[in-house]
């Protein structure tokens, strides 16, 4: 299975997500992988620091993802993407099973993902079928709730909206620290829950 976070925007927390992804399925003795097809390499730097044993690929050019990732052996492969829509992003939808379009909670927010959708649909058009994909709102402010229209409006681009994840410095913290957050201190288990809870609402289908 081949999972890609994408979006356009910098700073919604791909890496991030990415990072705790490939950690949290190593940990349920899934062989996972992270590709790192951002040019700037943040994410295989904390994946390689964090966890020696997870195998970690840089591949930053279309071709590479196109030629390579099919034929790495891992079970789960998580490609991070780099920011914007170009031709790195596309190569890793013609791949991928499973697309998560972090974001921010605002319906402006997930307007502007909504070129990533395109991007999607235009993929769906080549391949005949779509990577599912799904909005991870993140960074909510604290009692947050998602609104009506922005649950509409994610319905209307044909994503399923998973649970958000809060604006928490654990969050911030743990690319710093090189680690997830279900491995730091008791201020980070609010953050740990819920990228778990995530994680779980993502794999129970
Ligand atoms: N839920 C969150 N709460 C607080 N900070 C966050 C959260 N998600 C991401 N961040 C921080 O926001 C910044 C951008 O996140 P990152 O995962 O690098 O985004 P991207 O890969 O999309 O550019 C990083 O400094 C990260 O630590
Ligand atoms: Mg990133």
């Amino acid at each position: 299975m081949i999972i890609a976070t994408v979006n356009q925007k910098g700073g919604v927390g791909k890496s991030t997500i990415a990072v705790h992804l490939v950690t949290w399925l190593r940990e349920q003795n899934i062989n996972a992988a992270l590709v790192d097809a951002d040019r700037q390499g943040s994410s295989s730097e904390w994946a390689k620091e964090l966890d020696t044993a997870t195998p970690v690929y840089r591949l930053q050019s279309a071709d590479e993802i196109l030629d390579e990732v099919k034929l790495l052996s891992e079970k789960v492969i998580v490609i991070d993407g780099p920011a914007g829509l170009g031709e790195v992003t596309r190569s890793m939808l013609l791949v991928a099973d499973v697309a998560l379009i972090p974001c921010g909670p605002s319906v402006l927010d997930l307007r502007a993902a909504s070129d990533a959708v395109r991007v999607l649909d235009q993929v769906h058009r080549i391949r005949g079928e779509k990577p599912k994909g799904a909005f991870i709102p993140n960074k909510l402010q604290k009692n947050y709730r998602l609104s009506e229209e922005l649950l509409i409006t994610a319905k209307t681009l044909g994503l399923d909206v998973t649970p958000g994840l809060g604006l928490r410095q654990a969050f911030a913290d743990s690319a710093g620290q090189k680690s997830v957050v279900w491995r730091m201190n008791r201020q980070a288990e609010p953050a740990a829950t819920e990228i778990l809870g995530l994680f779980d609402h993502l794999f129970a289908n």
